[in-house]
């Protein structure tokens, strides 16, 4: 018999910048208990400044440094696993990350259209690869760029348009509980 360990029971959120990762991430914290991640935020908290000026001050590689570290260490603690993992749109860019985030548990890519990601993006402006003069294109461009980055990483892909982030958090349950009883 082929006894093989079983993955950590992390549900780690991936998708574009204003996919919903956080609201969605609140809202299976509130069903599950889990302990919530949300890695923009525990970036901010230990840096002490927004990401806005992380990405003014230190540059965008700086930050991505900072996003692989935080990674490695949810991926080392002791208490790995149990955890909701909400990460920031383009943590899929390095490899080491994707590597990282399929044995941490189960991914859910949180999908949106261009003109949903801009509308719900357009109404603040936390999102410093956003601040161009073309808001639009940038957004079409990132995406084609990192589609297949998220597909390489998710176990499931969820369309969110028209569902809120309880309808979503049911089914994203029911497809992660199905995944733990059958990894
Ligand atoms: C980024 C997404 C942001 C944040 C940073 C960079 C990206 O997180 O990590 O501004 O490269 O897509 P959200 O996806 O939570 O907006």
């Amino acid at each position: 018999m082929n006894f093989q360990e079983p993955p950590p029971k992390n549900l780690i959120l991936v998708g574009f910048m204003g996919s919903g990762k956080s609201t969605v991430g609140r809202e299976l914290h509130s069903r599950l208990g889990y302990e919530l991640v949300d890695m923009d935020t525990v970036i901010e908290q230990r840096e002490g400044r927004p990401i806005t000026r992380i990405f003014e001050e230190n540059g965008e590689e700086y930050f991505r440094d900072l996003e692989t570290a935080l990674l490695r260490e949810l991926h080392d603690s002791p208490d790995a696993g149990r955890r909701i993992i909400s990460t920031g749109g383009g943590v899929v860019g390095r490899e080491e990350n994707r590597d990282l985030l399929r044995s941490m548990g189960y991914v859910v890519w949180l999908h949106a259209p261009v003109d949903v990601i801009y509308d719900r993006t357009s109404r603040n402006r936390e999102r410093p690869l956003l601040q161009t003069e073309d808001p639009i294109a940038k957004i079409s461009a990132l995406m084609e760029k990192r589609q297949p980055w998220y597909q390489e990483t998710a176990h499931l892909k969820v369309d969110t348009n028209g569902l809120d982030g309880g309808e979503l958090a049911v089914g994203i349950l029911e497809s992660a509980r199905y995944f733990f009883s059958n990894p």
